[in-house]
């Protein structure tokens, strides 16, 4: 069974989705953290933003690997072609980069054919932007996770805090997330769009846990 995760940067969708996994017994898929690791390869191998060639040459040939930690259905990490990038693709850098990379037709090609294959193979709660329309539009469950701007900003910026990796200034934060979502909703390629079977939530004005158990309350009526 696969319950599908869409939404905006700084829905809470990471979070939620690995509570969720852990609840009902599922693994989670970072899709994300996939697009966020071919940006890092790019940065680090002096790839141009703008060279689509060469960005889809690395979605199709460098491994990304997730590690993973006896007894926790959710990756302690991620690896792309041997690199431990876990933290290195939680950045302020990476945060702007990530977003034309993944505007790239062959990176996404390239990504959703892998996500397909990992899904495949066993009960996965995925979460992404495009999880519900593309990857696997015939999901058993689709959730669209919503939540305001500044809901967003806020819970971004205590995440950061946290890690201790990326922009802690709540006003740099909520420009990018505006920024970021704009490019997200606004291309060409597999926009982020809600699918027309997707269960919405906004979670601006509920605990992580409300929405962890509503979730799993649908997961279950699901199966
Ligand atoms: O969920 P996140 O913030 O880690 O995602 C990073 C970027 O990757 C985000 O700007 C949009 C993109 N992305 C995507 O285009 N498709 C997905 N399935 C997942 C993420």
């Amino acid at each position: 069974m696969i319950i599908a995760i869409d939404g905006p940067s700084g829905a809470g969708k990471s979070t939620v989705s690995k509570d969720v996994a852990c609840e009902i017994g599922f693994s989670c898929l970072d899709t994300g953290a996939m697009y966020r690791s071919v940006a890092w390869r790019a940065l680090h191998d002096g790839v141009a933003f703008d060279d689509a060639e060469a960005l889809g040459k690395i979605a199709r040939t460098c491994e990304i690997e997730f590690v993973h930690e006896p007894g926790n259905p959710s990756p302690v990490g991620v690896k792309i072609a041997g690199d431990d990038v876990t933290s290195a693709i939680r950045t302020a850098e990476i945060d702007r980069a990530v977003s034309p990379v993944s505007a790239v037709p062959a990176v996404r090609e390239a990504l959703v054919a892998q996500q397909q294959r990992i899904g495949r193979a066993g009960d996965y709660v995925v979460e992404g932007r495009d999880i519900g329309t593309v990857v696997f539009p015939d999901a058993e469950l689709k959730v669209f996770l919503t939540a305001s701007d500044e809901a967003r900003a806020r819970r971004r910026v205590l995440q950061n805090e946290q890690r201790g990796v990326g922009s802690t200034d709540y006003d740099q934060v909520l420009a990018d997330i505006i920024r970021r979502d704009e490019i997200d909703s606004s291309r060409a390629a597999s926009p982020l769009v809600p699918a027309p079977d997707a269960v919405h939530i906004d979670s601006s004005d509920l605990t992580q846990q409300e929405v962890v158990t509503r979730i799993c309350a649908l997961a279950r009526e699901k199966a």
